[in-house]
């Protein structure tokens, strides 16, 4: 199946809006000027480590690959940039069912967790940001009848998410990739992809953008990665 996202240009652009609808429009309770990094080291001290390893979240976050290129991720510093958006591609289906673990009996693959945080360009977390998860399945084929390997979450009162799946496969065109939507409460849609270190096809498919690749590390059998995302949050900078 071919997923030709650069040269056909038929994604569909929703226009900014969710078929998901938020139940609440607040963000994070009692949230403080607290910078990313801060939290982050917070998080990394205040929550054992069996607990980190479980949730996937934050554990490999300093831990690049040695084979990738630093990638411009954004920082949570003065002077932030919102995580860039891509195309959305043919294959997205509104209406997924709402669920953290994509995998179900039978599902093959590599497993993959992917942690992290959304935050506003004011490096505030996002409590109750949607995600919304696709991707191709191990053979490099999209459900486009049902919902596997589609679902989507929102984030705790800590702005973290964490996504239970298997790695995607290859298909021709395109390199190695997740694809997601992010909003944070009342702000615009986010689409993006997300994509991993040390993929050949990095450096042959049109659309990888290096401030997209996911800190990635291999947890045995499984792969473990980690992602935060940058969005506007429609109202004062948060
Ligand atoms: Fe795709």
């Amino acid at each position: 199946m071919t997923d030709d996202h650069a040269r056909t240009g038929d994604a569909g652009d929703i226009g900014g809006t969710s078929d998901i609808s938020y139940i609440s429009s607040g963000e994070a309770n009692g949230r403080r000027a607290v910078s990313r990094k801060t939290l982050l080291k917070a998080a990394l001290v205040a929550v054992p480590l069996p607990a980190l390893l479980g949730s996937g979240v934050a554990i490999a976050r300093d831990h690049r690959p040695s084979d990738a290129p630093l990638p411009p991720t954004p920082f949570c510093d003065d002077g932030d940039d919102p995580t860039p958006p891509q195309i959305e591609g043919p294959y997205f289906k509104p209406a997924s069912p709402e669920r953290a673990s994509l995998l179900e009996p039978g599902t093959q693959g590599t497993r993959l967790t992917v942690g992290g945080y959304v935050f506003g360009t004011g490096c505030r977390p996002v409590a109750h940001a949607l995600l919304d998860f696709w991707q191709a399945d191990d053979a490099g084929a999209y459900d486009n009848l049902g919902f596997r390997l589609r679902g989507h979450q929102y984030t705790d009162a800590r702005g973290a998410f964490s996504l239970t799946t298997v790695v995607p496969g290859l298909y021709p065109g395109r390199t190695r990739h997740l694809h997601v939507k992010v909003q944070a409460p009342g702000g615009p849609l986010l689409t993006t992809q997300l994509y991993f270190p040390g993929e050949p096809r990095n450096n042959t498919d049109p659309l990888f953008n290096a401030a997209l690749l996911m800190n990635v590390r291999q947890a045995g059998p499984a792969k473990q990665a980690t992602f935060d995302f940058v969005v506007n949050t429609g109202g004062p900078r948060t």
